[in-house]
């Protein structure tokens, strides 16, 4: 198992390109089951998640063929995917499980095979996860919906005996936590094919639907209001295949913002989707950052240029977690990550997943105050941080303990760093070029002591 060992201290500068979004480019792939016509994807990043969606749709009866990035620094590699055989329509509980976004083949397989079975994800890391708004939305526009052996079947209504089409419907897809992302992606994919008209209210306003319905529209499919909490869609017989570009990463690019403020650096972004971190950005500031954001550009794609506070130091601010455009739950763990050091006292309160704090005990570890109630926690900042061996078992708190440990003094140890993987490409090449002073080394013996520690 690998890990990063990090001897913190270095001011972070340099140029960066930001990657491909993984959260865009996992629910465009599985559209790709909604033709039969080839679907390229340009700026895939080279992640596990990504890997683990090619696996599923070759099992879904696609070829798919990946050519990684040539350069370290491009944004991603080209896909092309092209159905060969329709016919299966089980993603199974193998994959399923190492996963989770697995779930967004669901409304496409339906909408285009008649039915689907998908095994029910479980819970995860940041929380419980339920998957019933992605439900009742297929089920209002007809779908016969099952669950059996911890498997989800959904069947299209009949037509003559036969799978017929899904029918247009009004839906309401707003639940505790407000919207859903990969819910609102779901059905947005089956109503593109759906007979009539469907409208979605409390659809995910998040860019990453946007991007998503970009690439639909681009394959024939009637879309408005994307990006608004209502989206209205005329359903299309049939969709055509598309060569689209994925959107850069808002997380990736945050977390390298964030990596700016604590380390006190000087951090240009490339291809940068300033647009879409409005909130991320006005905290960074409020917090005591520079940005210098390139105006004439595509405001998705821009430069944007990130300064540390300086010799005022990082200020203490408040912090609330909200879907889009407020401030993403994505990049909670990474703020809070640079607040330790805040002159003063920060609160932040998750409102998405409530959990989401498994970072916190880490941090303590190596020198930070913070007091949780509930989903609120209160940050005191300290003088420094001291390096440490940490571990988070979820992608995001593990690149808030890897900013921790660009920052912190002496060496900080960052343990099954695979969950990094799954959504950061290259991270210790990147943070290298920058300045930082990281390693990957395989420790093979990490394993024994995490199981001896009763740590799974
Ligand atoms: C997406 O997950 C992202 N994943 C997550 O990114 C992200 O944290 C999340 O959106 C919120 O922005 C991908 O895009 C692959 P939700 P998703 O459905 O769509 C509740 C990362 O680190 N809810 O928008 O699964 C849910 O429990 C990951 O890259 C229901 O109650 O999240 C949560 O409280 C992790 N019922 C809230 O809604 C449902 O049926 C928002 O979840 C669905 C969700």
């Amino acid at each position: 198992m690998d890990r990063f060992d990090i001897r913190g201290g270095t001011r972070l500068a340099g140029r960066l390109t930001v990657k491909g979004s993984k959260n865009a480019a996992l629910p465009l792939l599985a559209a790709a089951l909604l033709t039969d016509g080839p679907v390229v994807l340009r700026d895939v990043p080279d992640l596990a998640d990504i890997r683990g969606m090619f696996k599923l749709l070759t099992e879904l009866g696609c070829k798919v063929d990946y050519t990684p990035a040539e350069s370290a620094d491009a944004a991603g590699g080209v896909v092309r995917i092209q159905v060969t055989d329709p016919t299966i329509s089980h993603a199974r509980y193998e994959i399923v499980r190492t996963m989770r976004a697995s779930i967004c083949t669901l409304g496409p397989m339906l909408a285009k095979r008649g039915s689907a079975r998908i095994s029910l994800p479980g819970g995860c890391a940041i929380g419980e996860r339920p998957v019933d708004l992605h439900l009742r939305g297929l089920s209002a526009l007809g779908a016969d919906i099952t669950l059996d052996s911890g498997d989800i079947t959904a069947r299209t209504p009949k037509a003559n005996g036969k799978a017929g089409r899904l029918r247009g419907a009004r839906i309401f897809l707003g639940g505790p936590f407000g919207s859903t992302v990969l819910g609102t992606a779901n059905v947005m994919c089956a109503a593109v094919l759906a007979e009539g008209t469907t409208v979605i209210e409390c659809a995910a306003c998040e860019p990453e639907i946007v991007d998503l319905a970009d690439m639909l529209t681009k394959m024939g499919a009637n879309i408005a209001g994307a990006g608004s909490p209502r989206v209205t869609i005329q359903g299309v017989a049939r969709l055509n295949g598309v060569d689209h570009r994925v959107i850069p990463d808002r997380i990736e690019a945050g977390t390298y913002m964030c990596a700016a403020l604590m380390t006190n650096g000087d951090i240009t972004l490339d291809n940068c989707p300033a647009d879409a971190l409005m909130a991320h950005i006005d905290r960074l500031q409020h917090a005591g950052a520079k940005f210098t954001v390139d105006e004439q550009m595509d405001p998705m794609r821009t430069l944007c240029r990130v300064q540390g506070a300086g010799t005022r130091g990082i200020q203490p601010i408040e912090v609330t977690t909200q879907p889009h455009p407020g401030f993403p739950t994505d990049l909670q763990a990474q703020l809070l990550a640079s607040l330790t050091l805040a002159d003063g006292n920060s609160v932040i309160t998750e409102r998405i997943f409530t959990e989401r704090f498994l970072h916190v005990a880490e941090l303590t570890r190596m020198g930070a105050s913070i007091f949780r109630q509930g989903p609120t926690v209160i940050v005191s900042g300290v003088r420094r941080l001291v390096g440490a061996p940490v571990m988070a078992s979820d992608l995001r708190a593990s690149a808030c303990l890897v900013l921790a440990g660009l920052a912190a003094e002496g060496t900080t140890i960052v343990n099954r760093v695979y969950h990094l993987d799954r959504g950061y490409e290259r991270m210790e090449d990147r943070l290298r070029s920058l300045g930082a002073q990281i390693e990957r080394v395989n420790d093979k013996e990490e394993v024994g002591v995490a199981a001896a520690q009763g740590v799974g």
